[in-house]
């Protein structure tokens, strides 16, 4: 029997395979984040670890673990940047995430964001919420079309497939970049030519150093003045102060965030932006997918725990 930190409450039933297993589980009554230094003692005395994508796994974290027993860290998410997956490695800690189970209800999420800001919704229902609608006005509320408009995806892994997907119901034209080549229909070599071409920008691919900042004043000046930036990645990805400047001088149509560079602090100016709608952090907030997530990053620690080779196991960097 092993012990495993679950650093915050999961879904109900996200721990199962810990418990199948007969892993002791550690876990504190009340739902809140360790401190670093909580989390470096708990990670001394733990074999394995189930994070959240608040949580920082970094290099002292991970010392911290490998002085005791740690041998695997799971995060409850896709994305990893929260953990310093190459001290990891070099300490012979194994990193696991949670791709594929949260595709579905991401790509859903950044839909609704693709719809909310290019039919500016949020304003509107501002306007309805505030008593500031007079009724029913020709010339009022005119926003942008979604059907038939082009759709960018910054990214092409499974997110982005998965909106690629739900734009073809809604007759868009899907362009995709990425580093390499896809050789599939829709792919652009740049992002500044798939900027300039697309109605709607959509933003998937990993925070990392080469992806920090990937759309400031230069990128959103190549958009058209009618476009829309919708990010459900990461919010450093974003130049949050470019893009409320090119907000407030019109140079883009809108935008739908789902993620921020400082969260869970909002950068202020963004609350007074125009023509923006503003989420959470919600995308893979569904009840079943949340729960699918908790119940793969356990089973992650428990194959590592196991001996085994888990099926979510990020490669290194
Ligand atoms: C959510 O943002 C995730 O990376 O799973």
């Amino acid at each position: 029997m092993a012990r495993v930190l679950v650093t915050r409450h999961l879904t109900e039933g996200g721990t199962d395979p810990l418990l199948h297993a007969g892993h002791e589980i550690v876990a504190s009554p009340e739902d809140i984040a360790l401190t670093d230094d909580e989390l470096k003692a708990q990670a001394a005395e733990c074999d394995g670890m189930v994070c959240l994508l608040t949580d920082r796994i970094d290099e002292d974290v991970l010392r911290a673990g490998h002085a005791g027993r740690l041998r695997v860290v799971a995060n409850t998410a896709v994305g990893y940047d929260n953990i310093d997956v190459a001290a990891a490695h070099a300490l012979g800690i194994s990193v696991c995430n949670t791709p594929g189970v949260l595709t579905a209800t991401t790509a859903d999420l950044a839909f609704l964001l693709i719809l909310a800001a290019t039919r500016s919704s949020s304003g509107a229902e501002t306007d309805l919420r505030q008593g500031r609608w007079r009724g029913w006005g020709f010339n009022t509320h005119l926003a942008r079309d979604v059907h038939g408009a082009t759709l960018g995806l910054v990214g092409y892994g499974r997110i982005a497939q998965a909106v690629a997907h739900r734009a073809a119901a809604f007759d868009m034209e899907v362009l995709h970049t990425t580093r390499h080549d896809t050789g599939q229909p829709g792919f652009v070599p740049t992002v500044d030519e798939l900027l300039q071409r697309s109605d709607i920008v959509s933003l998937h691919v990993p925070l990392s150093e080469s992806t920090f900042h990937l759309i400031g004043a230069a990128e959103l000046a190549l958009m058209k003045s009618t476009a829309v930036l919708v990010n459900t990645a990461r919010g450093p990805i974003v130049d949050e102060d470019a893009l409320v400047d090119a907000l407030h001088a019109g140079m883009i149509h809108g935008a739908g965030l789902d993620v921020f560079e400082g969260e869970p602090t909002l950068n202020p100016r963004l609350l007074d932006a125009p023509r923006v709608t503003l989420l959470p952090h919600i995308g893979s907030a569904t009840i079943d997918t949340r729960t699918r997530m908790a119940r793969l990053a356990c089973q992650g620690v428990c194959d590592v725990l196991a001996g085994k080779t888990p099926a979510n196991l990020v490669a290194s960097p």
